[in-house]
């Protein structure tokens, strides 16, 4: 069981202490009471990607959009365009609705409450419990990977994930003070990051070590315990950069699913199992000729390997872009990869 209430009192001045002196210093904090529209866009881009991928983002929507109403005025598309990189652009629409609801809806205020927040498009139980916490002193829980592994150590506990989820949970819940949410949120997170890392955990540099329970049975580097995952499989597909006249066929990708509305080079469908037949997804019935090699991505749920065939002619009705401004015309990483490899090879 999580320990008496003055431990915990302890426990988390310690971590707070901590904080103050070692804490990181990010765009998106500031000593001062928390901006909502600036906690929000942060919390949604860092849903899936590293802090250090973040930053140049958000620098680059404060710049462009620096607040709520200027985001929900702005076109999806242009929007989108400058997501392009932060991964999945179901995201990236989410945040554009929801810059709209909570500027016409909700005069331009966030709600306070995890509750009103989750109701809210793109944020869910964790973006919701973060934003409380960071932006209104909500003693609202924030529990991502990081603040598991954190329990796991301080608690000892055993059982593995993802059946120890809500025992972690609870035991974050445990330590999570009234007066500084949002700091111990992201202490956690610092700590997580930086000292109580998956591999080789800083104990020495621990603040909490005095505490820990994993660090006094030397369980650190096994804990916490996780199920055998699943691996990811693989998949493969074709790619096809038909070219007429300095220009390159591209073609938008159906709105709902992977990679959403997105543009794209054609392709055939991407599959498990053996390489397919691609005659029959072939934008032109030509000769087609492979580019070395295969471009390797890897999403959420599966590898992908590409391999690219390249070739000359023209079909009406179809978007072409100018070879030199693919790159910059917001294509998802993994295409970004196949037209760079395309790039590569003709120079
Ligand atoms: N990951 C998710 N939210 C974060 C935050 N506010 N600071 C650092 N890393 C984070």
């Amino acid at each position: 069981m999580a320990r008496d209430k003055g431990n915990n009192k302890k426990l988390t001045g310690r971590l707070l202490d901590w904080f103050d002196r070692e804490g990181r210093s990010l765009p998106w904090r500031t000593k001062a009471r928390r901006d909502p529209y600036k906690v929000w866009l942060a919390e949604i881009m860092l849903q899936q990607t590293t802090v250090m991928a973040v930053i140049p983002y958000f620098e680059k929507f404060l710049e462009l959009y620096p607040n709520v109403k200027t985001l929900a005025r702005a076109p999806l598309e242009e929007v989108l365009k400058n997501w392009a990189g932060l991964g999945y652009y179901a995201r990236g629409r989410n945040l554009h609705k929801c810059a709209n609801i909570v500027a016409n809806d909700l005069a331009g205020q966030f709600p306070e409450k995890e509750e009103q927040l989750l109701t809210l498009p793109g944020i869910g139980p964790y973006t919701a419990a973060a934003i409380a916490a960071l932006a209104f002193g909500q003693p609202a829980t924030v529990v991502d990977g990081n603040v598991e592994r954190v329990m796991a150590r301080l608690f000892a506990v055993p059982v593995p994930l993802p059946g120890a989820k809500s025992r972690l949970h609870d035991l974050a819940a445990s330590l999570t003070p009234d007066d500084r949410p949002g700091d111990y949120a992201e202490a956690l997170m610092d700590l997580g990051a930086a000292v109580c890392t998956p591999n080789a955990p800083d104990c020495p540099h621990c603040p909490l070590s005095g505490f820990c329970r994993a660090f006094k049975q030397g369980l650190q580097d096994t804990l916490p315990r996780r199920d055998k995952r699943k691996a990811r499989p693989t998949r493969h597909g074709v790619v096809f950069w038909l070219e007429d006249k300095g220009r390159v066929l591209v073609r938008r990708r159906p709105e709902k699913g992977l990679l959403g509305g997105m543009l794209e080079l054609p392709s055939t469908p991407w599959r498990e199992g053996q390489k397919q037949s691609f005659h029959s997804h072939a934008p032109l019935d030509i000769q087609w000729t492979p580019v070395s090699g295969e471009v390797r991505h890897t999403f959420t749920h599966f590898h992908l390997r590409l391999t690219i065939l390249t070739g000359q002619g023209h079909v009406k009705g179809g978007s072409w872009l100018k070879k030199d401004q693919l790159l910059a015309a917001g294509f998802p990483t993994v295409m970004n990869k196949v037209i760079a490899r395309v790039l590569e090879t003709r120079s």
